[in-house]
């Protein structure tokens, strides 16, 4: 069977990240064969820093290669879904950034590709890897939290006019949304891993901060199919950079690291109700083995999964299901109306989620 993969990462910016923290680490599963990238210079220093002997501008010259086994998606959003679908139709297996794509219809076109495809398709979410946030979870797939009660979701960081002087950021045809779509994706990502599907929400938007098209202050409030609730909020606008997540179930209640762009990497704060609780998660973590976090142990596990030793550790229907999320809670911020997923082929915001006055006639 084959063990070394050779990918192509096409877009240089998270995707020279997606090297240092991802492949590079993993040198005995993968190895970066080719760069793509519009801009040579953007380019061409990080191929020699890392020795990547391929350099291409043009994305169809790297699907021809044969000998390449994985395309790795680090594009401006609105260029994910060609890309994905082209990829999955060459038959390569496909890492993409977030957002998969730009509506509900496009996942679904996309998931039906991947089925015919012999190629597999992960999404990236890669704050869901790390000791903090893998314990959680633990605990929680134990059955030692018991029901989920109430949690909320912090996404307080700062974005200002040079991150939007990149021309794609900021617009609805191109960044596909603000920080619900962009930013906070993530850490909503986190919640429903960990307290389950959401049935209900009342979202509300904002633009405050910027001068943008696309909003930077988010706020819902939400009922699971479990009966828990949670509430999240969200804004580029925050003198201090935290992401936050504290939940609170029958048995525990857990706070997350408050590192903006790593809240699963050190141990979350546990706080069992009672001695029992206590001695319970202590026998399940005893042992514990260190989880690296983010792209290290995401592309470590893609490998396993692609030499049929583990389930995809993200899959396609865990984008859905954050792209059915950020669907409701636009739909609800211009209805004004309560939000019930999920969300089929029928509801008025499948094909997209832009609003309407932003909208191409
Ligand atoms: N997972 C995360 O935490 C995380 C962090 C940052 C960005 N992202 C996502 O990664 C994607 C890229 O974001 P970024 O910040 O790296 O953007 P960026 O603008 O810094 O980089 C994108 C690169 O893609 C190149 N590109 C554009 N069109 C191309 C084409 N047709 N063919 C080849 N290359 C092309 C551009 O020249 C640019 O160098 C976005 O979807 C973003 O949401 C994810």
């Amino acid at each position: 069977m084959k063990e070394i993969f050779n990918v192509a990462i096409i877009g240089c910016g998270i995707g020279r990240s997606h090297i240092v923290e991802g492949y590079a680490p993993n040198a005995d599963k993968f190895r970066v064969l080719a760069l793509c990238d519009l801009n040579p210079e953007r380019m061409n220093p990080i191929a020699d820093e890392f020795g990547v002997p391929r350099r291409e501008t043009e994305f169809d010259a790297v699907l021809a290669m044969d000998d390449i086994d994985i395309i790795d998606i680090c594009t401006p959003p609105m260029l994910h879904y060609p890309m994905v679908l082209a990829a999955l139709r060459a038959g390569k297996h496909v890492i993409c950034e977030k957002p998969l794509v730009g509506s509900l219809a496009q996942v679904d076109e996309v998931i039906a590709e991947e089925k015919k495809s012999k190629g597999m398709l992960m999404p990236v979410f890669q704050y869901r890897f790390g000791d903090g946030i893998e314990q959680a979870k633990a605990i929680i797939d134990a059955g030692i939290a018991g029901k989920p009660y109430v949690g909320t979701v912090e996404t307080l960081w700062t974005r200002g006019p040079d991150y939007y002087a990149v021309p794609w950021r900021g617009k609805w045809a191109t960044e596909l949304g603000g920080v619900l779509m962009t930013h906070a994706i993530h850490q909503h990502d986190l919640f429903t891993y960990l307290m389950g599907d959401i049935k209900r929400l009342f979202g509300r938007v904002a633009t405050r901060v910027n001068d943008i098209e696309v909003e930077d202050c988010v706020t819902a409030s939400l009922e699971l199919e479990n009966g828990a609730l949670g509430s999240f909020t969200a804004t580029l606008g925050s003198a201090q950079e935290i992401t936050r997540l504290r939940l609170a179930f029958e048995n525990v209640t857990f706070e997350s690291d408050h590192e903006p762009y790593n809240p699963g990497n050190k141990p979350w704060t546990i706080l069992p109700r009672n001695a029992e609780t206590r001695e319970k998660i202590e026998a399940l973590l005893a042992g514990w083995q260190h989880v690296p976090s983010r792209f290290q142990t995401q592309m470590a596990r893609f490998h396993a999964a692609l030499t049929g030793q583990a389930p995809l550790p993200v899959t396609s229907a865990d984008s859905r299901r954050a792209l059915e999320l950020v669907t409701a809670f636009y739909h609800s911020s211009t209805t004004h109306e309560d939000v019930e997923l999920p969300l089929g082929t029928e509801h008025p915001r499948y094909s997209s989620w832009v609003p309407p006055q932003f909208q191409k006639a």
